[in-house]
């Protein structure tokens, strides 16, 4: 570096100031689009395979069936899924309008999902993405899909603490809320607790956790404990956060997921599906009610 220091030429400076002006203007419209929709949930958890994407698909089933409008975003760019667990196949594709809006596509029972993965060929065709384009694709998702006007939009994220969960928590003016998913073994315990100190760090509120695939019920009746016992109703105690209840391993979750069909459509009566219907109408309780203070 001479004693002058960096220098930009004039044409660097015009396209820098050029990107600025698109990324102001791409957060105007996220601004405007999240605004139309009252509440924005996102289910995380650092650990991979506890059943976020079961959680966010049969939470979202849950919610459009108690008569809420809800959206679904994928937010796991790497690994989309959320499409298949409500019953759509890769590469069906988005309906676009000439204006650059993408529409998301609707399955009943009223549910909007947006995906990467229906935008994609085939199951097996990797996005070898780096976080910046990572970032820039999931801009264009929250800035370009037209929700229309929605109650619940819930986001399914990868695991981990990073670009993805930076972006949702950094780009979305006012985001209502994580919630926290986890199976009961010890190492998935340590693991969610750290997606709770990204949550606090970034003043996002939790508004409780799940615990998935908590017990195995034998036809005779007999629960058996196949990860442990009780992790997060330890963890809602020990951080002082909302426990909302437990889910437990169903065979016929996987096979329907396989399926591309809604597990909580498909199973209406089983334990697991009773068990989403009252966590999304504690969630109704928990957003709709600080809605109503805060009015
Ligand atoms: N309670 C359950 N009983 C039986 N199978 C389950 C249960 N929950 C999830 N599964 C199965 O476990 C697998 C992982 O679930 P899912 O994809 O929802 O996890 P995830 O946390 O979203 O994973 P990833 O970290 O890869 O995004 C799926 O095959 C799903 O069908
Ligand atoms: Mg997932």
């Amino acid at each position: 570096m001479s004693s002058k220091g960096v220098r930009i030429s004039r044409g660097e400076y015009k396209a820098v100031a050029q990107r600025m002006k698109a990324l102001q203007e791409q957060q105007k419209k996220i601004v405007e689009r999240m605004g139309k929709i009252k509440y924005k949930i996102a289910i995380m958890s650092n650990k991979g395979g506890v059943g976020k994407s079961l959680v966010t698909a049969s939470l979202a089933a849950a919610l459009a069936v108690s008569g809420r409008r809800v959206g679904v975003l994928d937010a796991d760019v790497h690994g989309p899924s959320i499409h298949k667990l409500l019953g759509l196949p890769t590469g069906l594709g988005m309906p676009g309008r000439p204006d650059g809006t993408i529409l998301p596509v609707e399955v009943p029972p009223g549910v909007k999902v947006a995906s990467l993965g229906l935008l994609l060929p085939e199951d097996d065709t990797p996005l070898i993405w780096r976080g910046p384009i990572k970032t820039s694709a999931l801009r264009e998702l929250l800035a370009y899909t037209d929700w229309g006007e929605i109650d619940y939009l819930l986001i399914d994220l990868p695991p981990g603490t990073g670009d993805e969960q930076l972006t949702i928590a950094q780009l979305i003016p006012k985001l209502t809320g994580f919630v926290l998913v986890t199976i009961p073994s010890e190492l998935s315990k340590a693991i969610v607790v750290k997606g709770l100190g990204f949550a606090r760090r970034l003043n996002v509120p939790v508004l409780g956790i799940i615990e998935n695939m908590s017990y195995f019920r034998c036809n005779d009746g007999s629960i058996h404990y196949i990860f442990g016992k009780g992790a997060a109703e330890e963890i809602a105690k020990r951080y002082n956060i909302e426990f909302l209840g437990s889910i437990p391993i169903d065979p016929r979750i996987r096979e329907a997921n396989d399926k591309g069909k809604i597990f909580f459509l498909e199973y209406p009566d089983s334990e697991a599906s009773k068990s989403f219907t009252k966590i999304a109408q504690r969630i109704i309780e928990i957003v709709e009610a600080s809605a109503e203070v805060n009015k």
